[in-house]
């Protein structure tokens, strides 16, 4: 039977059990731009999506419609539509706005109707909200202030102004962008729990602004506002190898704010940034996001943000220009101190010197609790190992720090205590790399373990992934592939928390499944593209790290780092359906695909850095620099029929195969199915990224696996094999050696980390490497992906991305009793799941409603293969979206 009869003929059967029960069905999970209910929004189309609360087998959508208005009451009565759609007979989940043109400082409302599988309509009503920004820099009203310092000037600048509310607010909401890092407060309170706000942008190109809604944070009468502002990448004043510190849009901060209130009667007031403004230093004396931050508590003003303090002593301000014309809303998931976490241990060396840890490498900060003398200076030393004395070693990631004297020591927080009591000290605006934390006192203060606790500090995306396996072994490997991950994002996606912080291209280009499978992430990506587009030179060439000052387009920067600009657009339109990042970036990855064409007319490209950090072997950087350049074009060629670029689809498709040909005939032996010298990077990215010829690629595969056992089935790549190797085995039939070297406990192997204390992934393979040896590195990160990919066997489907069409084939391995991966994807949860019984395997699968999915089994002569208890003949069966029990047992 083919495929598509079965589907029917399993929808008909299970159907029918529960056709008379008529289920309810309801829309859940609304989102406005992948957020929930934003607020400050500048698309003047956003994208809505939603899912189906539908358990039945089969569930579907046939019709949607969705309303859109500014009055909730009459929105959930199905009337006074801004905009309606009516009822379109599709089963898509995500719906671009195109009705009246939406209106700055507006709130709506919208609701989506579903018709099910039986075209019976929902009766659940669901509400969100989306709240539209400023979206024209017109509307801004504020001027740009600082204070009158220079860019070297160190202390940190307070700003305060003060206002009256008369009558009954009914809603407040405060706009701020800033050129460097704020933190904004309102009657002594700060606003929101974001951290380390606006995010980092090529800040002469383009500003991000925050929204925040302070309807509950004003009160009728005299109120404050407070600003902070930190220099962040805008004032690099540490000095390292990347010149950050001569950046061309380094000044000293400023900000930009409008609190825009409206009354119960209808009036409204907008207290603005300006002349009015007063200005002081802070207590921070120091900071720098690159190194630490220096606090003086003794300089603390005690009620600067709050309405009766008083500032006649404070100073005027002066006006800036904008740094940017484009100030855009941030419309992402901000950074916040997502985790705390209490140290496991406290060492004393001697009444002033103190260790603790962690137990675990975070990205993020410590918050100290301490009571001494007036005067005592207590510096706080953030690493992530220690010498054999027990002392922090800060020698493997401050390599490469430039200092220019000994005031900035590295990742090194100094705080000088005020004397009047307990104090607590946690950074503004900066963020380190550590497990230990070296705390040294210039007087000697008694300190206990619970003095001092860790916040791990990342970009806050919502979880949407799980693994689990009999081994913990795999488990502790997906906790630090995920440790990682989190530790490297912060509003773009880094390379390490602590010795760089650069939003290296390539680590983010290995990392973006592992990202995808397991968070949701959209919003930061689609913001580091806009960052591409920013940094992209009109010849279509980037730099290495995005964003950055101008270094970068020098070194590093050939197609197998830097491809993101295609490789990151066209993993999220397979994770998302969303074909709105393809069309943002469209001419952009033609742009970088046209300068490698006319600067490698042959096809073949050296532009690069290659595997980098291999184990031992090296290839050639054109073997898998022309893989990379292929997959671009390759992505280009499809993203121009999604598009309807018929030229272009042909013109591209030419040139992959251009490049393919010419690849094949310098490297390939059709023969012996071996590329160039077969080392396993050299055999694993040609078949990868699907540039080995279709006749030769069982051959190669096999010489794959061969080349791995003679390597004992351990790792020989740098980077771009690790990326590959995996795949390369568990797609081609050797799953089995894959998870031989996934699972490898001796080195060099993720389990050799693991062995040896790791709980997030390194930068290098020995433990005692002499360089590149960040302990908190995502590039070899590829193996969170794979877990989902070969033992979950969870794959998107790139011609119904978005998991509209899920392709499962989880694979089982010798080494594993159980193994369960779950995925939230746009229709919903999605598991694969499998364990051993007695005489055979038991499957358990679930497809949300609203998709399907295509199962391959592993079909042996002697076993029989049940799906929900019926026997099935078939290894390769179309399931409708529901929950399944699959067994494969001996007859
Ligand atoms: C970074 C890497 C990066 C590499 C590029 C290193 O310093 O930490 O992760 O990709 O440089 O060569």
């Amino acid at each position: 039977m083919n495929p598509s009869k079965l589907l029917s003929r399993i929808t008909f059967l299970l159907c029918s059990l529960f056709y008379f029960s008529s289920v309810a069905q309801s829309p859940i999970n609304l989102k406005t731009e992948y957020l929930v209910n934003p607020v400050g929004l500048d698309n003047p189309n956003p994208r809505f999506t939603w899912q189906m609360n539908d358990k039945r087998i089969g569930a579907k959508q046939t019709a949607f419609r969705i309303l859109v208005s500014t009055d909730s009451l009459a929105l959930a009565q199905g009337k006074a539509a801004e905009w309606d759609t009516g009822w379109l007979q599709t089963s898509a989940s995500l719906k671009t706005y195109a009705g009246p043109l939406l209106k700055p400082f507006t709130k709506y409302y919208w609701r989506v109707d579903l018709a099910d599988k039986n075209k019976i309509k929902s009766t659940t009503v669901k509400i969100a909200s989306f709240e539209m920004g400023m979206m024209d820099g017109k509307n801004w009203q504020g001027a740009w202030i600082s204070d009158n310092q220079n860019p070297t000037v160190k202390p940190a600048p307070y700003f305060r102004t003060t206002f009256e509310t008369t009558k009954k607010i009914k809603s407040a909401r405060a706009y701020i962008a800033a050129a460097g890092l704020y933190e904004l407060s309102l009657n002594g309170e700060k606003v929101g729990n974001h951290r380390m706000d606006p995010m980092y942008t090529r800040f002469d190109r383009r500003n991000l602004y925050v929204t925040y809604d302070v309807t509950n944070q004003l009160k009728k009468g005299k109120n404050a506002v407070g600003v902070l502002l930190g220099n962040g990448w805008y004032n690099h004043q540490s000095t390292a190898v990347w010149d950050f510190e001569k950046a061309p849009w380094r000044n000293r901060p400023t900000f930009c704010l409008d609190l825009r209130i409206t009354y119960t009667d209808g009036t409204s007031q907008i207290i603005k940034s300006g002349k009015d403004w007063k200005t002081a230093f802070s207590p921070i004396i120091f900071n720098s996001i690159y190194t630490a931050e220096h606090y003086d508590a003794r300089l603390e003003q005690k009620g600067w943000n709050e309405v009766d303090f008083d500032d006649t002593k404070w100073k005027s301000v002066i006006y800036r220009s904008a740094p940017s014309d484009k100030i855009v809303a941030q419309a992402l998931h901000p950074i916040r101190n997502v985790e705390e976490i209490t140290a496991k241990s406290i060492k004393k060396f001697n009444d002033t010197t103190y260790l603790f840890d962690l137990g675990r490498n975070i990205s993020g900060v410590s918050k100290i609790k301490i009571n001494g003398p007036a005067g005592t200076i207590v510096r706080l030393k953030h690493t992530e190992r220690l010498y054999p004395n027990g002392r922090a070693d800060m020698s493997n990631i401050d390599v490469h720090y430039r200092p220019t004297d000994d005031k900035d020591p590295f990742q090194t927080d100094i705080l000088i205590l005020s004397g009047k009591g307990e104090q607590s000290f946690m950074p503004h605006f900066n963020y380190k790399g550590f497990q230990y934390v070296e705390v040294s006192l210039s007087t000697p203060v008694d300190l206990k373990k619970e003095d001092l606790v860790g916040y791990f500090m990342h970009s806050d995306i919502p979880i949407a992934g799980s693994v689990k396996a009999s081994d913990p072994l795999i488990d502790k490997i997906y906790y630090a592939t995920n440790n990682s991950y989190l530790s490297n994002l912060f509003g773009y996606p880094t390379d390490c928390p602590q010795r760089e912080k650069n939003g290296w291209t390539g680590d983010a280009a290995i990392a973006i499944e592992t990202g995808l499978y397991g968070f949701d992430g959209i919003t930061i990506y689609e913001k580091w593209l806009a960052d591409h587009r920013d940094e992209q030179q009109p010849n279509g060439v980037l730099p290495s790290i995005i964003p950055t000052d101008g270094w970068g387009y020098e070194w590093g920067n050939g197609p197998d780092w830097t491809s993101t600009i295609a490789i990151i657009p066209w993993n999220i339109y397979r994770f998302y359906g969303d074909t709105k990042i393809l069309s943002d970036n469209y001419e952009n990855i033609r742009k970088y695909v046209n300068h490698i064409n006319e600067t490698y007319p042959t096809g073949l490209t050296t532009w690069g850095l290659g595997d980098w950090v291999p184990v031992k072997s090296v290839s050639p950087v054109e073997l898998t620099s022309t893989c990379y350049y292929y997959a671009d074009v390759v992505i280009l060629a499809k993203t121009a029929k999604i598009l309807g670029k018929a030229d272009d689809y042909k013109k591209y498709n030419e040139l992959a195969l251009k490049i393919k040909n010419a690849f094949n005939n310098k490297y390939l032996n059709r023969i012996t199915g071996i590329y160039n010298k077969g080392l396993q990077t050299e055999l694993s990215v040609p078949l990868f990224w699907g540039i080995v010829p279709e006749e030769s690629k069982a051959l190669v595969a096999e010489n794959l696996a061969k080349r791995v056992e003679a390597d004992g089935m351990h790792l020989d790549v740098g980077l771009l094999g690790t990326k590959a190797i995996l795949n390369a085995l568990s797609e081609n039939g050797y799953g089995e050696i894959a998870y031989k070297v996934a699972s490898q406990k001796t080195f060099p192997s993720w389990g050799w980390w693991i062995a040896n204390g790791a709980t997030t992934l390194y930068e290098n393979w020995p433990i005692d490497a002499k360089s590149d040896i960040s302990m908190n590195h995502i590039m070899f990160g590829e193996i969170g992906a794979w877990l989902y990919k070969a033992p979950g066997g969870i794959k998107p489907d790139e011609n119904q991305p978005g998991f509209k069409h899920i392709l499962l084939n989880p694979q089982v391995v010798e080494g594993l009793d159980y193994f369960e991966a779950t995925h939230d994807g746009p229709y919903g949860k999605i598991k694969s799941a499998w364990k051993r019984i007695k005489y055979g395997i038991r499957y358990e699968i679930s497809i949300p409603a609203n998709s399907t999915a295509t199962i391959t089994l592993y079909m042996v002569r002697g076993i029989k293969t049940t799906l929900n208890g019926r026997r099935i003949a078939e290894g390769f069966v179309q399931l409708p979206a529901g929950n399944y029990i699959i067994e494969q047992k001996a007859e």
